[in-house]
């Protein structure tokens, strides 16, 4: 049974992003999950996640179903092996968004269906192939640098995954004490080596982004870190990305987050709302690269 539940679980990505043009470009007609079901548990907000899954299932074929964790008896203490157990028996396949990486590695463990992690404390894979395709199109491939400014965690983790996988380079300036896992850390690294491509982790943003192609960056604080949230802003205040930081990039750099954002915080309105900005291209393409993993893990063909 295959699950995605790390970047490090897509079989080929360059397959999954041309799968995905395929589905943008319209190419793929066929409804390859005609009847079937896509269970989307949510122990945590969500708006492109919920929307481009629940739209693309449909779009596809297939019956999603929205299931908020404190609506399921999960949410009173059934285990997840449980609901794994259960939810096989009616659905054929599960997205997830948790709060616990290990959660979903335990519900994959017992599910006999396809599991997708729509994020977790650890990764958000299928962020990082929409952010892929998105590079690939504004950029024409994966030659130029990837500067990740801020918080070292999911979805800095699953793009230097990514990166790694797709031989291109990758840097992250964030403060200190909020560097990526060090595990994640290695497993991109021993990718990189594979590839060619070249990692580091510094703390200094202007260092980090002069010259970059693409400068992304995510909230300060993210969901479940609220009470973090007085430290945060004092620690990250010198990694926002505005006008003055963006300037030491390549002049046809382009910005990108994840979303959503917090003008005034992790970037200002004259950036993600400028002409370098590619977050809503970007936020689309969250659609076709999921059609793609859908296809890939629950299609028919
Ligand atoms: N980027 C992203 O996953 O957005 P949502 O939290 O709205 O799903
Ligand atoms: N790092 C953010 C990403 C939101 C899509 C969070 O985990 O809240």
């Amino acid at each position: 049974m295959k699950h995605l539940l790390s970047v490090c679980d897509m079989d080929n990505v360059v397959d999954l992003l041309d799968l995905a043009d395929d589905y943008k470009e319209g190419r793929i007609r066929e409804k390859v999950l005609r009847g079937k079901t896509l269970a989307m548990i949510f122990e945590k907000s969500s708006t492109r996640t919920r929307v481009s899954f629940e739209v693309g299932a449909f779009q596809m074929g297939a019956q999603p179903l929205y299931l908020s964790a404190s609506d399921l008896q999960l949410g009173r203490g059934e285990p997840i092996a449980d609901t794994a157990r259960t939810l096989s028996r009616y659905v054929d396949g599960i997205m997830i968004r948790a709060i616990s990486h290990s959660d979903v590695v335990e519900l994959a463990g017992e599910a006999s269906v396809p599991v997708i992690n729509g994020l977790t404390d650890l990764e958000h894979p299928c962020q990082a192939l929409a952010d892929m395709q998105t590079i690939r199109e504004k950029l024409g491939g994966f030659d130029g640098r990837l500067v990740f400014v801020g918080d070292g965690n999911n979805v800095c983790h699953s793009l230097l995954l990514i990166t790694a996988t797709l031989g291109m380079d990758m840097d992250v300036a964030c403060p200190p004490g909020y560097e990526p896992d060090p595990g994640i850390r290695e497993m991109a690294g021993k990718i990189a080596d594979e590839t060619g491509s070249r990692i580091r982790v510094i703390h200094d943003p202007s260092e980090a982004v002069r010259g970059a192609d693409v400068v992304y960056t995510d909230v300060w604080v993210s969901m479940g870190y609220e009470d973090e949230a007085e430290d945060r802003l004092e620690v990250f205040r010198p990694y926002q990305v505005n006008m003055e930081l963006m300037e030491l990039a390549a002049p046809e750099a382009i910005f990108m987050h994840c979303l959503p954002a917090v003008r005034g915080q992790e970037t200002t309105a004259e950036v993600i709302d400028g002409p370098h900005s590619v977050v809503w291209d970007q936020a689309e393409n969250r659609l076709h690269a999921q059609k793609a993993i859908m296809h890939w893990l629950m299609g028919d063909i």
